[in-house]
């Protein structure tokens, strides 16, 4: 007789979705393969932190992961709000749903307000792409990814580094399942299209004209790799209205060398909006402003940039792999694996103007060959299903 495994996976953030979708094809595709004596019923749960349709549903559309079972309404508004309202709404779909296991994904305020929800009723919860750290407690997201990694009884990682710190931190080996970046199975699925897609097809579907805050009507016909991709939401980036400025400053000075693609974040557009500072960067013939960029769109340009310069964490990875030179906009990274000194593209350049402009001398000049961590093979999904059965008889 055939025995089912209810898992459920909660998405809530955009960064959520490249992760989700991967998984959702192995549970179909372990499902479909006939031999084993086990199956999964797989329901999705979104909280609906994100709500744009290009922050979240154009991801479903082109990952094709099928819509969210329950979508909790949560939107826009203070942690407090996010959170709570999260662990009311998600807290009645767990009891009535009774999963066997819980899957949470990245560092997000969904990914904690429902890992501890589920641990106070004792649900087993497993965690994708745990024992990332970076040390810094000024990040929303440090806190996430402790307070999940700290209760869940599965943690899957994606490097050697997470695994030192989930072990220095005392969470017992058992636990600990090195599988690879789940992330790097959706570039791995969708690169070849993505490069064959046009950058300047992709700049003038996406142009934020003067009117909605900045940046040329007809932008420069680009070609090669010679133009630099920039994206920042961070609140250590964008919150304070002296660093913002000083940041879009230095985007101004690189733009004058190399076409510069900037597509903007909401949280971003919202606080160059409230400080007033569009004027800084609106006029610039050579800086284009977009909306946030669709997942095929994205990865095409990370293809074709000359260098990156980035807040994010998995654009970093995404870099990396595809041999972007990689400037990271901050002091510290959780992905250290990513870092040039671990043989990886990407450099630490702070949001310091002068750090940035000579990082950006170095980068230009740094050959683009890919490079690939360990277990990064577009696989990773799979062994988290093999190690969720697994774990489902233990
Ligand atoms: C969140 C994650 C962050 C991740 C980022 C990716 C947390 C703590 N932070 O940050 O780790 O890197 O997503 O995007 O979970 N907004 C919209 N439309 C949307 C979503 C947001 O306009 O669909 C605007 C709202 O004004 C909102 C602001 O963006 O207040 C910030 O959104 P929020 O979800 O709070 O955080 P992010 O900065 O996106």
């Amino acid at each position: 007789m055939k025995s089912t495994i209810k898992v459920m996976t909660v998405v809530g953030a955009r960064p959520n979705l490249m992760k989700a979708a991967p998984l959702a094809h192995a549970i179909e595709k372990y499902n479909d393969f006939g031999n084993y004596s086990t199956s999964i019923a797989h329901t999705v749960v979104h909280t609906g932190q994100h709500y744009d349709k290009n922050m979240s549903d154009s991801f479903f559309e082109t990952l094709g992961i099928r819509a969210p079972d329950f979508y909790l309404g949560v939107g826009s508004g203070s942690h407090g709000h996010q959170i709570g309202r999260t662990m009311i709404e998600f807290e009645k779909v767990l009891l009535e749903q009774n999963p066997d296991w819980l899957v949470l994904l990245g560092d997000v305020n969904a990914t904690a307000a429902c890992s501890i929800i589920a641990k106070k009723y004792l649900f087993k919860v497993a965690h994708i792409e745990a024992g990332l750290r970076s040390n810094d407690w000024s990040m929303p997201e440090e806190i996430n990814r402790i307070v999940t990694d700290r209760i869940s009884d599965l943690l899957f990682t994606p490097c050697r580094f997470a695994d030192a710190n989930l072990e220095a931190e005392g969470i017992p080996r058992e636990r600990i399942r090195r599988v690879g970046n789940i992330m790097i199975d959706t570039l791995e699925a969708n690169r070849e299209k993505a490069g064959r897609m046009d950058v300047t097809e992709v700049i003038a579907r996406n142009l934020v004209e003067h009117g909605e805050g900045g940046g040329p009507v007809n932008p420069p016909v680009l070609s090669g790799r010679d133009f630099v991709l920039l994206t920042m939401h961070r609140p250590s980036n964008v919150d304070r209205a002296d660093v913002l400025k000083s940041l879009l400053e230095v985007i101004v000075r690189i733009s004058r060398r190399y076409p510069l693609i900037f597509p903007v974040h909401p949280r971003t557009r919202g606080k160059i909006s409230e400080f007033g500072l569009w004027s800084a960067i609106s006029g610039e013939e050579s800086l284009i402003i977009t909306q946030p960029l669709g997942y095929l769109e994205f990865l095409c340009l990370n293809m074709y940039a000359r260098v990156m310069m980035t807040d994010s964490g998995g654009l970093q990875e995404e870099a990396c792999m595809l041999g972007t030179p990689c400037l990271i906009l901050r002091d510290n990274t959780e992905r250290p694996v990513t870092l040039v000194e671990n043989g990886g593209t990407n450099r630490l350049v702070s949001n310091e103007p002068e750090k940035v402009i000579e990082g950006f001398e170095w980068a230009v000049e740094f050959p683009r060959e890919e490079r690939r961590p360990e277990l990064w093979d577009g696989h990773t999904a799979e062994r988290i299903v093999e190690s969720l059965v697994e774990a489902s008889f233990l």
